[in-house]
């Protein structure tokens, strides 16, 4: 049992509660690359099936002719032999000439798919987190987030891919495959989700320390839902109207928070690329790009010592008397 132990450990680190799977397809990229997946898990499956047929059929026959001699290849048995080994061959250039056709139809229907997105976001990887830029018609309807981004259902959506330090890769499994985000080139990714769902998104190549903790989140809702989330995002932070909130945002703009990250107000607008904009912060799922939940609690944790939540982050620790960080909290707390 004890040298079961660790067979049974490793079977288990397949069991996940994280619905980032391949076979889960949330749109109709991810849906066609499932198909050729099952495709060729059913064609070799049949033939793995055949193969474990035969095996077993030639054990069967040995052992009930046990007094067997030892197989003289006559005349007859060669000639059979050689029709075997020919239709074996056979059968093999026309498994994989139907797999490589399979997957040239599967790439043009994804190249298809790529054509007219309706809809762009600028994504750009950092050490370690996802800005995502929406623009607007107007410079005004511009606004930054980080880490989440929203889209519509049945809708095409292009993710333009841009990296500020190093390699990075986006990899949205339910909608789309993988695609590397190099300093200085130029990708993009298109997704489209067709029916209402959050996906979780990671980076997917080791760019340093806490490449695990760089996820991105898709959440795909219905057009009027993205819309209203669209305006939502556009506005500026609510501005503070009590005593302690108003002292928080003075904590904030003041300090060396407003250094790196930004929180858009009615007089100040612009956008924070050195950290996330954190003018809607409350709207977003987690923090540290998916290192803990956007709950009060690990916020209040974050601020305090964001190395003991994701060490190595560019957050410095930062001192402040506890009144100063109670009063930042509450202001935090109100950018919905
Ligand atoms: Cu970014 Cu790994």
């Amino acid at each position: 049992m004890k040298r079961l132990i660790p067979l049974i450990l490793l079977a288990l680190t397949a069991c996940s509660r994280n619905p980032s799977v391949v076979l889960d397809p949330g749109g109709p990229h991810a849906r066609v690359t499932a198909g050729l997946f099952w495709l060729f898990i059913a064609v070799n499956g049949v033939i793995w099936g055949m193969v474990l047929g035969v095996l077993g059929w030639s054990l069967f026959l040995n052992r009930v002719r046990e007094t067997m001699a030892p197989i003289e290849p006559g005349a007859l048995s060669e000639r059979r032999l050689r029709l075997w080994v020919g239709i074996a061959i056979g059968a093999t250039v026309l498994v994989l000439s139907f797999f490589v056709g399979a997957s040239f139809v599967t790439d043009k229907q994804l190249i298809d798919f790529d054509r007219d997105p309706q809809l762009a976001i600028e994504v750009t990887g950092h050490q370690w987190w996802w800005e995502a830029r929406y623009a607007g018609p107007l410079p005004s309807d511009s606004f930054v987030t980080a880490n989440e981004i929203h889209v519509p259902v049945h809708t095409k959506v292009k993710l333009v891919l841009r990296s500020n330090d190093v390699i990075h890769s986006v990899w949205l499994p339910n909608l789309a495959g993988k695609r590397d985000v190099i300093p200085g080139h130029a990708a993009d990714l298109v997704i489209e989700a067709d029916r209402p769902g959050v996906w979780q998104g990671r980076c997917a190549e080791f760019c340093g320390l806490e490449h695990a903790y760089m996820n991105l989140v898709v959440v795909a809702e219905p057009r009027a839902q993205f819309d209203a989330w669209l305006v939502h995002q556009r506005e500026p932070a609510v501005t503070p109207s009590a005593a302690e909130v108003v002292r928080g945002q003075q904590v904030f703009a003041s300090g060396p928070c407003a250094m790196c990250h930004t929180i858009r107000t009615p007089d100040a607008t612009g956008y924070s690329t050195n950290a996330p904009d954190l003018t809607h912060l409350m709207s977003r799922q987690t923090i540290g790009a998916g290192a803990a939940p956007n709950t009060t609690g690990y916020l209040a944790g974050w601020i305090i010592d964001p190395h003991g939540i994701k060490p190595g982050v560019h957050m410095p620790t930062i001192q402040q008397n506890s009144a100063d960080y109670q009063a930042l909290l509450a202001y935090l707390g109100t950018l919905k």
